[in-house]
């Protein structure tokens, strides 16, 4: 098989074994990898840890593979010979990304608020946390959901990028959602040190985005060349 179709999947197993060697195998309080804290996660020892850690492993695979496919684009434009042959990749990590994201809402929403929306909404002590993480959810579920050809051309192009270009605000919800989930009044931030990195991460693609702006690069003109199948038009600037 061709690594260019098999290269989005690769990704997405590398993140999560990444995952799983550091993040789930750290051991807090010793502050060491133990592959047997692993072991007991993967062959389920205490069932109920076991969903919490991978939950929690689920949360920040989507959160990084959403990154990464917000990261692409501003890349592209900054080095274009070395990242633009990445762009195809987009869609495919995206719809991979919001599945994942999707399976970690619905986890939390059995698990954490029993299927009730009064627990989940109006009992919730993370009450802006629970809000900016529903509506990134949704912001996503509506760009995987336009992500087609054929969306593109019922909308227009303008109007789709649009609503691609708005996944940023969903980016910068999910961190929010991420920030305040993971903040104890005593300690603050309190996530173990290789779940950082998928903290970081949106936090580069948001601060690409805005350099970009600044920077006035040209911009892609239509599908193909936003999804990396055909070279940009780099000659004409943006005003
Ligand atoms: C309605 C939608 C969502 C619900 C109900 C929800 C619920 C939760 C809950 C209950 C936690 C705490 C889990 C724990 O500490 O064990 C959490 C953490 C987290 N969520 Fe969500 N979430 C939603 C959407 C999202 C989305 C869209 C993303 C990102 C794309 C996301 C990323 C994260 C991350 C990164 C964490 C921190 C994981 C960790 O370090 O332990 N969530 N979420």
């Amino acid at each position: 098989m061709e690594l260019k179709k098999i290269l989005p999947y690769l990704i997405v197993l590398l993140v999560f074994g990444s995952l799983l060697m550091f993040y789930t195998a750290f051991d807090k309080k010793t502050k060491t990898l133990v592959p047997d804290k692993l072991m007991n996660v993967l062959t389920f020892q205490d069932p109920a840890n076991s969903f919490k850690e991978f939950n929690k492993v689920f949360a920040l695979a989507a959160i990084g593979i959403i990154s990464i496919v917000f990261l692409m684009g501003p890349l592209s434009k900054l080095f274009p010979a070395k990242f633009g042959h990445f762009l195809y990749m987009r869609k495919t990590l995206g719809i991979i990304g919001f599945g994942i994201a999707a399976l970690h809402a619905i986890y939390s929403f059995i698990e954490f608020y029993k299927f009730s929306l009064v627990l989940m909404f109006i009992e919730n002590a993370k009450f802006i946390g629970i809000v900016s993480a529903t509506v990134s959810l949704l912001i996503f579920f509506i760009m995987t959901a336009t992500s087609t050809k054929n969306m593109m051309v019922k909308l227009g192009y303008k109007k789709w990028k649009l609503i691609q270009t708005f996944g940023y605000v969903a980016l910068a919800l999910a961190l929010l959602h991420f920030y305040l989930y993971e903040t104890k009044p005593d300690i603050g931030l309190d996530v173990r040190p290789f779940g950082m990195l998928f903290f970081y991460l949106p936090i580069a693609a948001l601060l690409l985005r805005v350099i970009i702006i600044f920077m006035k690069t040209p911009e892609h003109k239509t599908f193909e060349e936003h999804m990396g199948e055909k070279p940009a038009n780099l000659g004409e600037k943006t005003v």
